[in-house]
């Protein structure tokens, strides 16, 4: 690279990427092969509109790669119809949402202290600026209480439901979701951005029979290049989430994304992936005993999936702030987040949520994150002479790769 200072930063962020233990639960770290078509020079070319039908000229190869993307999307997820331009999974709700009801009407979602998404409705995201919007809790035992939802549901009359969500743990009921919906003639739509990879596998239920409409990010445990998707299997709302994408939210599609993505689905059809997102639920399952034995507060008492949130305050009696600082000294990445009904702000917050997607990924395995537990749990009681025990934890699965 002749652009010597973004290499030398690359360069860094690489040495970070490797000497870090990866606990945020969003991320994930993808093959080569992601990689290659994700940096390719796919990146230069326009291609507004859809395969086949395209503003711009020279679009026989970009048709081939979208349609493939398209195709081993639909067969993933067993749905009809499939857009995969989305940039972001925010981009992919605010084209779901608009296919789905008009401006100014109302959506109902989780509140973003119980584990919802800012595109779910919340005041300062666009999702509850140009509709009006309101939210459902999870109850004290951290888990989704369905009668408060539909009793919810009954006094603010919501056009849209959404559901599924950024920080919870557990099994997300999309049928109880459709009846909710269907008493208070409702949408529904299922953010599936986090637990994508397990519905791929039959690891978690699919909203594919329930939601009018599903959406997800590519780069989460779906371990894809970065970016949105959104499937239906109505083909009204997926005329109308085509219009939303293009040309109502974005304009020429990121077709190195696209390539990206199109390789990640052809992965997640192999039987290795299915292996891989089995490890990453027992691992999660083990991290969060692992932290039980040790009486630390875990948000719903445990975890169904690749992430669970700790609360440091009640643990530890450190904020979330306090504790992902002193992780981070010691070579551990993990988000602070808030809790239900936390009380400090989301800039604070009172708890981490933690991932196995990423380490997983690694090679990491249910005794590794026994060990990391061990780990964390000295960090966050200030006994921070642990860099030995990540750096022999690290070393075992250090690649040899660029
Ligand atoms: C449930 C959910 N929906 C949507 C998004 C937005 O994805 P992106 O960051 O790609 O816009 C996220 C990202 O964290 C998420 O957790």
């Amino acid at each position: 690279m002749k652009d010597t200072l973004i290499e030398s930063i690359i360069q860094k962020e690489k040495e970070r990427q490797d000497n870090h233990i990866e606990l945020i639960a969003s991320e994930n770290f993808v093959s080569k092969d992601v990689l290659k078509a994700t940096g390719s020079i796919l990146t230069n070319k326009y291609a507004e509109g859809y395969p086949g039908k395209r503003y711009y000229d020279g679009c026989e190869y970009i048709d081939q790669i979208e349609q493939i993307a398209i195709d081993r999307l639909k067969k993933l997820f067993k749905v009809k119809f499939a857009n995969v331009q989305p940039h972001s999974g925010s981009q992919a709700n605010a084209a779901a949402i608009a296919a789905l009801i008009k401006p100014g009407e109302r959506i109902l979602g989780l509140s973003l202290d119980s584990g919802g998404h800012l595109t779910h409705g919340y005041k300062i995201n666009f999702s509850g600026t140009f509709y009006e919007s309101s939210t459902y809790e999870v109850n004290s035992d951290g888990f989704i209480d369905y009668e408060k939802v539909l009793e919810k549901a009954k006094k603010f009359k919501p056009n849209l439901i959404i559901c599924g969500f950024s920080a919870y743990s557990r099994i997300v009921d999309f049928k109880k979701f459709k009846e909710i919906a269907d008493a208070v003639g409702a949408k529904l739509l299922a953010d599936i951005a986090h637990i994508s990879g397990l519905v791929a596998v039959g690891l978690h239920p699919s909203p594919v029979e329930y939601a009018d409409a599903i959406t997800s990010t590519t780069h989460k445990t779906l371990r894809g290049a970065r970016g949105g998707i959104i499937m239906t299997n109505n083909e009204e709302t997926a005329k109308m989430i085509d219009r939303w994408i293009f040309p109502g939210m974005q304009g020429g599609p990121l077709m190195h994304s696209i390539a990206g993505k199109a390789v990640a689905f052809r992965e997640a059809l192999q039987p290795e992936f299915q292996d891989y997102i089995n490890n990453v639920v027992n691992n999660s399952r083990i991290f969060a005993e692992a932290f039980k034995k040790r009486k630390v507060k875990i948000i719903s008492d445990g975890t169904d999936n690749h992430l669970f949130t700790i609360d440091v305050k009640k643990s530890y009696g450190l904020t979330g702030k306090e504790a992902s600082i002193l992780l981070q000294k010691n070579n551990i990445t993990v988000n602070k987040n808030t809790i239900p009904f936390d009380t400090e702000s989301p800039f604070v917050t009172s708890g981490i949520r933690v991932g196995t997607a990423a380490m997983t990924t690694k090679g990491f395995t249910g005794d590794d994150f026994k060990t990391l537990a061990k780990i964390i749990h000295k960090v966050l009681k200030n006994d921070d002479n642990v860099s030995i025990d990540v750096y022999n934890l690290l070393s075992k699965y250090k690649q040899n790769d660029e």
